[in-house]
C-alpha cells in the first residue's frame, strides 16, 4: 500500500456548518500539535493499537448548500469564541484544502432533478473525491441542518436519505450525527440490507441527553421512582434556527425522550422544549427538572444546568465516529454497529445507559485491536 492509499477521507454532509468546520479545523490543529485531543475518546489509552486511521491521515471534503467558504466560516466561529482566536489562520492551508473539496449539495429550490438523479450526482462527487485523493476509503458523516420528519405519503426522499443512499452507492461507511432520517427510510431498507458496509446513527449525544443517560440509570439503581422529567434548551447558531421549526424540533426531542423511556421502563411525565436564542450563538444552556419519590413517598427534586459549546462538544465525537467506522470497514465489519451507541441519542440497538455503552465500546476496541 502506498503512503497515499493509507489516507482516509471524511465527507461531511453540511461541510460548512459549525460542527463540520470545528471538526475540520480541530483535526488540523491537533495533527499539528497546536492543541491536545481533549474530548476525543479514540485518543485515550484503551484505543491504542486498535489500527484507527491517524488524525494526520484524514482528508476532508463534503457537500453543502451554503456558499460561505470554510476559512470564512472558521473566522466567524473564532469571532464567536467557538474556535480559539488565531486558529483559523494557523490552519488556513488545511481549511483551504477542505474548501476545495466541497461540492454543491441539494436539492436547492427549483432543482428539477429526480431523487435518482440526485443520488447519482452525490455518489459521483464522493467517488471522485476518493479517487482523486487516492484514499483507502471515505466515511460519510451527516452533520447537515436537522430536517423535519418526512410525511408517510411524501413521494420524495428527504435530503438526508438521498445523501445516505449516495454514501452506500459510493461504497462508503456512513454515520448520521443528526436526528434526520438518513438510512432509516423504509424505502432504503433493501439498499441498507445488501450494502455490506458498516453504518451508525442517529443524532449525536453531546449534552442534555448525555447527562440523562447517566442520571436515569442512577434513579433506577437507587430504586427512586421518577415522577416527571422536564427539560428546556436555549441555543442559537444555525442549529438553534433550524430547531425553531416545530417539526425539526420534534425529531430532535424524540431522541432526548427515548433514553428516558428505555432506561426508566416508561416515558415519565414532562416534555422537552428548544428555544432559539440567536444571541447565544453556538452556546447552549440545557436545564432539566426531575421530580422523584424518596422513602415513604417523600417528594424530591433534582435540577441540572448544562452550559456547553455545542460544536466543541460534537466535533471530537464526529472525528471518533469517522475513525471507528473507517477501521470497521477495513476489518470487514458490516451493517449497523450497536457498539457505537455510546455516541448516539437514538442508537442502532444495544444498551441505553452510558456506562454499559462505554463497556460495549471498549469491547469493540478490543475486537478492532485483535483484527490487526
Ligand atoms: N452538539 C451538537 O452540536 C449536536 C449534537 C447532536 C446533533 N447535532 C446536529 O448536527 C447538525 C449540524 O449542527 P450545526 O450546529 O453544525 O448546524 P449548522 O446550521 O451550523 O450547519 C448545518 C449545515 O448544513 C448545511 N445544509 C443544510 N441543508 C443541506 C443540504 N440539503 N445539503 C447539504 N448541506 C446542507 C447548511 O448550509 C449548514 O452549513 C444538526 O442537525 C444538529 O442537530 C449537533
Amino acid at each position: 500500500m502506498t503512503a497515499h492509499a493509507a489516507r482516509t477521507g471524511i465527507w461531511f454532509i453540511g461541510a460548512r456548518g459549525s460542527v463540520a468546520t470545528t471538526a475540520t479545523a480541530g483535526c488540523a490543529a491537533i495533527a499539528a500539535g497546536l492543541h491536545p485531543p481533549t474530548g476525543m475518546v479514540t485518543e485515550t489509552p484503551p484505543f491504542t493499537d486498535t489500527g484507527l486511521p491517524p488524525l494526520t491521515s484524514l482528508v476532508f471534503g463534503g457537500h453543502d448548500t451554503l456558499d460561505c467558504p470554510l476559512p470564512k466560516r472558521a473566522e466567524v466561529l473564532a469571532a464567536g469564541g467557538v474556535l480559539p482566536h488565531g486558529l483559523p489562520s494557523a490552519v488556513g492551508a488545511e481549511l483551504a484544502a477542505a474548501e476545495a473539496e466541497i461540492r454543491s449539495g441539494g436539492p436547492l429550490p427549483g432543482d428539477t432533478r429526480t431523487d435518482e438523479e440526485l443520488i447519482t450526482a452525490f455518489a459521483a462527487d464522493i467517488a471522485d473525491f476518493t479517487r482523486r485523493n487516492e484514499l483507502a476509503r471515505t466515511v460519510v458523516v451527516n452533520v447537515a441542518s436537522t430536517e423535519p420528519a418526512p410525511g408517510e405519503d411524501d413521494p420524495r426522499l428527504p435530503a438526508s436519505s438521498l445523501y445516505a443512499a449516495a454514501a452506500l452507492r459510493a461504497g462508503c461507511p456512513y454515520a448520521n450525527f443528526t436526528p434526520s432520517t438518513g438510512l432509516r427510510s423504509p424505502r432504503l431498507q433493501d439498499a441498507v440490507d445488501s450494502c455490506g458496509l458498516p453504518h451508525a446513527g442517529r443524532d449525536g449525544k453531546t449534552g442534555q441527553t448525555l447527562l440523562r443517560s447517566v442520571l436515569a440509570p442512577m434513579f433506577v439503581q437507587r430504586a427512586l421512582p421518577v415522577r416527571a422529567w422536564s427539560g428546556t434548551n436555549l441555543l442559537g447558531g444555525g442549529d438553534g434556527a433550524a430547531l425553531a421549526d416545530p417539526a425539526a424540533a420534534a425529531a430532535k426531542n424524540a431522541g432526548k425522550e427515548r433514553v428516558l423511556a428505555d432506561t426508566l421502563g416508561a416515558a415519565p411525565e414532562g416534555e422537552v422544549h428548544i428555544d432559539d436564542v440567536p444571541a447565544m450563538g453556538d452556546w447552549k444552556t440545557a436545564w432539566d427538572h426531575i421530580a422523584f419519590d424518596g422513602f415513604l413517598g417523600s417528594r424530591m427534586i433534582l435540577q441540572t444546568i448544562w452550559q456547553g459549546c455545542d460544536s466543541a462538544l460534537a466535533a471530537p465525537l464526529v472525528l471518533d465516529l469517522a475513525r471507528l467506522l473507517a477501521r470497521s470497514h477495513e476489518t470487514g465489519l458490516t451493517g449497523p454497529r450497536p457498539e457505537l451507541g455510546f455516541y448516539f441519542k437514538d442508537p442502532d440497538g444495544g444498551a441505553s445507559a452510558l456506562s454499559e455503552q462505554y463497556e460495549a465500546l471498549l469491547a469493540f476496541a478490543g475486537r478492532l485491536r485483535a483484527a490487526r
